[in-house]
């Protein structure tokens, strides 16, 4: 298999790559074209970020993952229509990259019991966590997700339309297609686009976010598609305005100028579409020191090699690698080495002692029982 099917499986980049159709949408995704986003920025990219997400690989991965029982999401397929069959590789990449946000979250939300938690989720996309953790019992006191108008809208509408979807939101809440926008007591849906900073912040106090409570702020493939200085200051913010807070970085890539990493990159240019943020942050210490130089007190980074060998829980990896095999290693580990995950932390509550990787250490795993509200 060639290696461009690979970044198409992976890290989001797989809307080059035509799969699934979204429910509710025809496929088209044309929402919203033509609309000026908030700070008037130009919307080239935006359009082909929605088309990037509406025939998502990351979405259709989710649910052929699901269906092969890598995991189990129960709303995946409001979202996606049909499950599209992807490659072993493909799976177990989504697998340690869902492993490794699960374990995390899980991390954060039974730390500490008494305290009330909060999610935020930068560019969410058609996410389902929010859902499978009401689901499970384990949802936070607050859970806000953000995007461009043109997603959340699309998702406000789905959300409308399934009734298994709105009871999760909360039978109070209200739900605007036109606005883009789920206001329910624990779940918040809401339109911004991350790189106007003011607009964020207002966006946060319409959520009733308080910046005072532990956050677990996620951020996975989205930073790397915005220009550095972007990037910069959306950390930066996240750093000023909450003082206990994990923040998640999930993404491509790292060694762009690799082989691999070149055939990633020409394969997105040409189609319009750059990782605008890839130069800035090329190696795993970049990643570090993106969170380093902009408040965080603490940061670290891991390629999925590493966070799949000694942070994904063993018992189970052994499950899954009993799902598919393959004997494509030389792809997989190659695949692995260029995703990573990075994680910050600001703790001003003294929470965040014992969250992290844990290397080859099977008692911190993603069984403990979180109690976020
Ligand atoms: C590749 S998708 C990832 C979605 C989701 N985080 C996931 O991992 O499944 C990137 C998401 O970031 C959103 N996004 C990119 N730039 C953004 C911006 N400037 N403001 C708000 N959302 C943005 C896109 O609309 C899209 O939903």
């Amino acid at each position: 298999m060639g290696w461009w099917l690979f970044f198409g499986g992976m890290g989001g980049l797989g809307g080059w790559l035509r799969g699934g159709t979204l429910v509710g949408d025809g496929g088209g995704g044309s929402g919203g074209h033509g609309r000026e986003n908030e700070s008037g920025l130009a919307t080239t990219c935006i359009h082909q970020l929605l088309e990037h997400l509406i025939s998502s690989l990351v979405d259709n991965v989710c649910r052929s993952c699901v269906k092969k029982g890598y995991m189990r999401d129960d709303y995946i397929h409001f979202f996606v229509r049909r499950p599209v069959r992807r490659s072993p590789i493909i799976n177990r990449g989504y697998f340690a990259r869902f492993g490794a946000l699960r374990k995390f979250l899980f991390q954060f939300l039974s730390s500490d019991v008494h305290t009330k938690k909060q999610v935020l989720s930068l560019g969410a996309g058609f996410d389902t966590t929010y859902f499978q953790l009401q689901e499970e019992g384990k949802a936070p006191y607050l859970y806000v997700e953000l995007d461009f108008h043109e997603v959340t809208s699309k998702k406000a509408a789905l959300i409308e339309i399934h009734s298994e979807l709105r009871e999760k939101v909360g039978a109070t809440a209200s739900i605007s297609r036109e606005n883009g926008e789920v206001l329910g007591d624990h779940y918040k849906l809401l339109p911004v686009d991350l790189r106007d900073i003011q607009r964020l912040t207002n966006v946060i106090a319409l959520a009733k976010l308080d910046p005072s409570l532990p956050t677990f702020i996620i951020a996975e493939c989205v930073l790397i598609y915005l220009d550095p200085e972007s990037s910069r200051s959306i950390v930066a913010w996240a750093a000023r305005t909450f003082s206990t807070a994990a923040f998640f970085l999930y993404e491509q890539v790292i060694h762009p100028d690799d082989a691999f990493g070149e055939q990633m990159i020409r394969n997105l240019e040409c189609r319009g579409c750059g990782l605008l943020g890839i130069h800035a942050t090329p190696t795993l210490e970049a990643k570090e020191r993106l969170f380093l130089d902009q408040g965080w007190q603490r940061a670290i980074a891991w390629n999925m090699e590493r966070v799949y060998s000694e942070f994904i829980d063993s018992q189970e990896r052994r499950r899954i690698e009993r799902l598919e095999l393959f004997d494509e290693f030389e792809e997989w580990h190659m695949m692995q080495e260029h995703y990573c995950v990075a994680y910050a932390i600001n703790d001003a509550l003294g929470i965040f002692q014992n969250f992290g990787f844990h290397e080859n250490d099977d008692e911190h795993n993603a069984s403990s029982t979180p109690v976020g509200s």
